[in-house]
């Protein structure tokens, strides 16, 4: 296995380019499923989860081609995706276990073929993560479902899904995501209520009507949809990550450096991020490219935030905003109300120094005036983040393992990193 090693105290300057959206380009591949005709989607990260999803994707019948390989820093590949036939309708257990996201076939190919069998996730690290939500839904639009052997079958009596009402009781990103491309194609009209608002969903909703769907209140907790007897070709380009460019925004503070974050409409898209990155005392100005962020004074004023749906402050920025508040001036006090375990990176940011306690959902963190580097374990992909964070500013060596996570989700983290000036190597087969 490779490990990173990081040398902190390098102060982060120069211009760090977002990548196309993992969380938005994901759902945007299945939708894909829906149509005979082709998708070709633009500034797709190159990353592992878009490989194991391309890989399911051909299991079931999708032709891919890379249009562009997108090999420059600031440009994603360009790939077609065809369904003319759908060749298989089962998502094998061998896939789906590798990441969790490939529930997100289930809504298409039920919606196209009648019918679909795909297998649970299972376990998750950050939690539980059930699919309950995601199986009401085609519910209450007709489908039946039956659980064996660890699958999920769900069959649309008479070939066809029906509109119907489906309201969710939480809100869920992957169940909004995963009903709202089913309805697409089903007969009569579907209102989804309590949708999730986050801006990968409107992405998907804009994706999904430039195919040809017909869907009204994007942006909304009330997403209508009319269905149509079928889907058309289409362009589009993935929308820019606000996890990635959050992530980096507290890079720049932490290393007291000044990053240009060069991506469209990131302002925009960081709703809920920003607000709180502004109280910990972080600056941004927008320029032509992008954002320019950095720290506004000497240290980052302790805060209290909690996770919320959007446009809430993310749980998916919960672990890097932890790492930054490790050397804050005072105390901050961080409370996860979306996932139930993610707090995993605490006990290895424990061991480079800080001084976290934690109760239930809620962190308290004291700040310290150093972090140390020490060899770390990464547990998932935003933990991983924050040691890398963590290892940014530590004293000497910070070797993070297990960075398969990180391959997950942030494309080029090395090659980015180093042209900003962070001492930072993969070491090829050190990792344990
Ligand atoms: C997506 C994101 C993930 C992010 C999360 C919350 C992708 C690929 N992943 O995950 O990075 O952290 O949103 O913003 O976009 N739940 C149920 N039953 C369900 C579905 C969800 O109880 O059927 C619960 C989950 O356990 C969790 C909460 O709802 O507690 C939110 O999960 P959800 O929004 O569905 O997350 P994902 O779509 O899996």
């Amino acid at each position: 296995m490779d490990r990173i090693a990081i040398t902190g105290g390098f102060r982060l300057e120069g211009q760090l380019p977002i990548s196309g959206a993992k969380n938005a380009a994901l759902p945007l591949m299945c939708a894909s499923l829906l149509t005979n005709g082709c998708l070709r989607l633009s500034n797709l990260p190159h990353l592992a989860d878009i490989k194991t999803l391309k890989e399911l994707l051909e299991g079931h019948g999708v032709a891919t081609n890379v249009e562009d390989e997108g090999k420059d820093l600031s440009k994603g590949q360009t790939v077609s995706f065809t369904t003319e036939v759908i060749t298989s309708t089962t998502a094998p257990y061998d896939i789906v276990r590798k990441m969790r996201a490939s529930i997100l076939v289930l809504g298409p190919l039920l919606a196209r073929e009648g019918e679909a069998t795909v297998s649970l996730p299972g376990g998750c690290a950050i939690g539980n993560r059930p699919i309950d939500l995601h199986l009401k839904g085609f519910e209450e639009m007709g489908a039946t479902i039956e659980l064996a052997e660890g699958y999920v079958r769900a069959v649309a009596p008479g070939g066809r899904l029906k509109g119907g009402l489906v309201e969710f009781p939480t809100v869920s990103v992957g169940a909004t995501e995963n009903i709202l491309m089913a309805a697409t194609l089903a007969s009569g009209t579907t209102t989804i209520e309590n949708a999730a608002r986050e801006p990968e969903i409107s992405d998907l909703a804009n994706c999904l009507n430039a195919m040809g769907a017909k869907i009204s209140g994007i942006g909304t907790r009330t997403l209508i949809v009319v269905g149509v007897d079928q889907l058309h070709s289409a362009d589009y380009s993935v929308m820019p990550d606000r996890i990635e460019a959050g992530s980096y925004a507290v890079a720049a503070a932490m290393t007291r450096g000044e990053l240009e974050l060069i991506g469209n409409d990131l302002l925009d898209v960081l709703t809920g991020t920003v607000g709180v990155l502004k109280s910990a005392g972080l600056e941004f100005t927008q320029t032509d490219n992008g954002l320019l962020v950095k720290l506004g004074s000497d240290k980052v004023n302790g805060i209290n935030v909690t996770t919320q749906p959007y446009p809430g402050f993310p749980t998916d920025m919960q672990a890097q905003v932890m790492a930054m508040m490790t050397l804050c001036d005072g105390a901050s006090v961080i409370n996860e109300t979306i996932f139930e375990n993610r707090f995993m990176h605490v006990p290895e940011l424990t061991r480079m120094g800080a001084d976290i306690t934690v109760h239930g959902s809620t962190a308290t963190v004291r700040g310290v005036d150093q972090l140390l580097g020490a060899p770390v374990m990464a547990t998932d992909l935003r933990a991983s983040m924050s040691l890398i964070l963590a290892g940014l500013v530590a004293d000497r060596q910070t070797f993070v393992n297990r960075i398969y996570h990180l391959d997950r989700g942030y494309e080029r983290l090395v090659e980015k990193l180093s042209t900003c000036g962070a001492q930072i190597v993969r070491e090829d087969g050190k990792g344990i």
